[in-house]
């Protein structure tokens, strides 16, 4: 089919980065994107349709002849919108609700993944103060944290790694004293795993997955991967050692995503969409710390600008059950540039804790100017005189590539330097080398 009509839903930078990557592609027609945000009005129309209003998701994408919905955040995946849109005879990039509760519970996950064999952190879940206890007893070992998390979606903040005691009986009190509701009601404490975090991206079509290039996170808010967890402050594919094609990647299909892929279809909740790995390279080998159900954040704004072969020929082959044709080998071509991509993302006043609204920004238009600098923005708005400004936590993710992580850190830092808002705040070291392992 020539010229698909797509929407994309959210508002986020990893929405704005598949919206201009969608854009750009000769499958597409029109991209639309709802409820989108300033930045993604540049590619297509925004409608301003929460992502959670399911019926009025439907109705727009008839009412637009829309031909693919991607889903970009799990909020409205584990809440069943593709179940929705299915039933609605609307073809979706993204799980059902059965399979997105891969994300949804880690306990699930966890269960998953024991009866897949798939090499993660041992586990408990417990529902009771005491169950909680003896776990942090049977997981103490001198000088290393405890991790601590609560079963259910809690907007990034569920987990609590920490080799404080106090602090780890804390984060249970606070948990089952109903601080994230239901999601807190069962608690997954789990043994510490020490490495540097990678991501994976793996396109799936319910039986077998493509593999996208690996990108790495730094989730820590401050440099040298100090201060509170956060959504993630950047982000840098290739990753050192972790290269597409690869013996060991394509080991990693073998060993982390067809496993889990079979198990789901055994439960009768086969996944189509995309599942992302988060893993630890281990000194055992690499171990699944999470999956999540959609694409990471802001590693997308990293993997997307790479891959050089058409996006929605791919995503409608995974949402159609179709994306490979057995051994993971891709049913249209997937190929990527040797060119890499390094993300920084500018925050507002407070975050994590908080995010702070209106403020004005300015110099977007000279950063996007640079050479190979796009600026994707992730929570922006228009005031009422049609001024930019923040308007949430991550405010952009000033995006470069470049032919090595070097030039494209250079240029996405050079970008930095010319945007401007009050209160903002970014790490000074993504993707330096050797951050984080590499
Ligand atoms: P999650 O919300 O599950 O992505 O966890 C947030 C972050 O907590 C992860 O990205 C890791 O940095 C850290 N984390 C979670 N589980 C573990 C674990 N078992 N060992 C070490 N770090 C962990
Ligand atoms: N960057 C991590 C995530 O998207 O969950």
């Amino acid at each position: 089919m020539a010229g698909r009509r797509v929407l994309v839903v959210g508002s986020g930078g990893r929405e704005h980065a598949l919206v201009a990557r969608l854009a750009a592609d000769p499958g597409v027609d029109t991209v639309l994107a709802a409820p989108g945000n300033p930045g993604m009005a540049a590619h297509g129309r925004c409608h301003d349709v929460a992502v959670d209003d399911h019926a009025a998701l439907v109705r727009l994408a008839r009412d637009e002849a829309v031909d693919l919905v991607v889903v970009g955040p799990e909020g409205p995946l584990v809440a069943g919108l593709v179940d929705v849109l299915a039933e609605a005879g609307i073809a979706a990039f993204g799980p059902a609700a059965a399979a997105a509760r891969l994300e949804g519970s880690k306990a699930f996950a966890k269960s998953v993944m024991d009866a897949a064999g798939v090499p993660t952190a041992a586990w408990v879940a417990a529902a009771t103060r005491e169950e909680a206890l003896a776990a942090l007893d049977r997981f103490a070992r001198p000088g290393v944290p405890w991790v601590v998390k609560a079963d259910g979606l809690a907007a990034g903040k569920g987990v609590v790694v920490t080799a404080d005691r106090t602090e780890a009986e804390a984060a249970i009190d606070a948990a089952l004293g109903g601080r994230f509701g239901d999601a807190g009601t069962t608690l997954v404490i789990e043994e510490f795993l020490a490495g540097p975090e990678r991501s994976l991206f793996a396109v799936c079509d319910g039986d077998d997955a493509v593999l996208l290039a690996p990108a790495q996170d730094h989730k820590r808010a401050l440099d040298g991967d100090a201060g509170p967890n956060t959504g993630g402050m950047g982000a840098f594919s290739p990753v050192a050692g972790f290269a597409l094609g690869d013996a060991h990647v394509d080991v990693l299909r073998d060993t982390v995503v067809r496993p889990v892929l079979r198990e789901l279809a055994r439960r009768g909740s086969p996944f189509r969409g995309l599942l992302f790995v988060g893993l630890v390279d281990t000194v055992d080998g690499p171990k699944v710390l999470e999956y999540n159900v959609r694409f990471g954040d802001p590693e997308t704004q990293v993997v997307l600008p790479r891959l050089t072969s058409g996006l929605v020929d791919l995503l409608w082959a995974a949402a159609t059950g179709s994306a490979a044709t057995g051994d993971g080998v891709a049913s249209v071509p997937v190929t990527f540039a040797d060119d890499a991509a390094v993300t920084v993302v500018m925050a507002s006043a407070g975050y994590p804790a908080s995010s702070s609204h209106g403020d004005v920004i300015d110099g977007v238009g000279t950063a996007d100017a640079c050479t190979g600098v796009h600026v994707l923005h992730a929570g922006t708005a228009r005031d009422a005189d049609g001024r930019l400004v923040t308007a949430g936590g991550r405010v952009l993710a000033v995006t470069a590539l470049g032919r090595d992580v070097d030039e494209a850190r250079a240029r996405a830092y050079g970008g930095v330097a010319r945007i401007r808002f009050a209160g903002a705040q970014h790490r000074t070291d993504i993707g330096r080398t050797g951050h984080g392992g590499t």
